[in-house]
């Protein structure tokens, strides 16, 4: 049975990794069932719509969802980014964003491989607060950080059991605990808690301050790292960085308790600068479909679409990455 996708090209190059990540999947052999949606930049700038109720309902009937990128430089920053991206984060309650990180880092000899699970319906990223006094001296602008023992423990224990899953069972959690007391208070004990069900697993905790510089000098510490929405946002670009560079990072918004369809997405953005040159990196876009194929079930092929894109090291256009790795993972 083919798989039910729908597809968010989205705007600059996400179109275009898209393409390669599907022309690999089917490649690998997949069946997929894909349905185009016109949503982004270009969209909103043609009628207006940027996610409607509609086009939302419609998307919850999928399987899962392949985004490429979103914003761009023709729409104030933010606006598609907030009302599509981070919509379809709330709306479809995709709690869990998991993002691999294996690579060397610049300098480094041995590989690492680690994930970062990131909080990602909460914290700063809820849209709380307002300004005052709009653009004159007296100006105050406020932007709450949300955590609820809810969405902070249901991560938790996402991030313990995925731990517990791998051979390290290592889980370390990032926060800022000793300036942000109320919010790291309930992350350490909402983690402390956790921990005692999972005693196969060692835990460990940084400031996230910290956790910037091992990333860099000592990434091997890490197996699993669980984080907030904000942290985990600014951690895994560095996640990228150190791991071979950003046009390898994928990333799965997952709804685990698989109540309506997950997303699927590179980390980097719509990079407008080299959209429509053939020039971009399309291996994060592959390898967040093979995260899709692991949510999916299909985690054999997955495995051999990750094994195809370690051999192929990104060099050459668009098209050429993609078509050398379809070759590579074909049957
Ligand atoms: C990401 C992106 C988004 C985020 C932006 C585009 C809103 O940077 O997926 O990491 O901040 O979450
Ligand atoms: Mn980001």
């Amino acid at each position: 049975m083919a798989h039910k996708i729908a597809v968010i090209g989205g705007d600059g190059i996400g179109p275009d990794v898209t393409a390669e990540a599907i022309k690999v999947i089917r490649a690998a052999g997949v069946d997929l069932a894909t349905t185009d949606f016109d949503l982004g930049g270009s969209r909103y700038l043609k009628d207006g719509e940027i996610l409607s109720d509609e086009s939302l309902d419609e998307l919850r009937a999928f399987d899962c969802i392949l985004l490429g990128a979103v914003g761009t430089p023709d729409v104030p920053p933010g606006v598609i980014e907030r009302g599509l991206l981070l919509k379809m984060r709330f709306a479809l309650d995709l709690f869990v964003n998991q993002r691999p990180f294996v690579g060397t880092a610049p300098g480094g000899t041995e590989p690492h491989d680690f994930v970062v699970i990131r909080e990602n319906t909460e914290g700063p990223y809820v849209g709380e607060g307002g300004s005052l006094r709009e653009g004159t001296p007296q100006e105050v602008a406020t932007q709450g950080s949300f955590n609820t023992r809810f969405g902070v423990e249901r991560c938790i224990r996402y991030a313990f059991a995925l731990a517990a899953s791998r051979k390290r069972k290592h889980l370390t959690l990032v926060h800022k605990t000793n300036v942000l007391q109320f919010a790291g208070g309930l992350w350490q004990r909402t983690f402390d808690e956790v921990a005692t069900e999972f005693p196969q697993v060692v835990t460990a905790y940084n400031h996230v301050d910290a956790a910037c510089i091992y990333f860099v000098q000592d990434p091997h510490r890490y197996d699993v790292i669980v984080t907030d929405n904000l942290f985990g946002d600014i951690l895994t670009d560095l996640g990228g960085a150190v791991s071979g560079g950003i046009g390898l990072a994928s990333s799965a918004n997952l709804n685990p308790d698989r109540t309506g369809p997950s997303m699927f997405e590179p980390v980097h953005g719509s990079a407008p600068d080299i959209a429509g040159q053939n020039l971009a990196n399309p291996t994060a876009a592959i390898l967040s479909g093979a995260l899709m194929l692991d949510f999916l079930g299909e985690g054999d092929v997955a495995d051999r679409i990750r094994a195809a894109c370690a051999v192929e090291p990104g060099t050459g256009s668009t098209t050429d990455v993609g078509d050398a790795i379809a070759a590579r993972v074909g049957h």
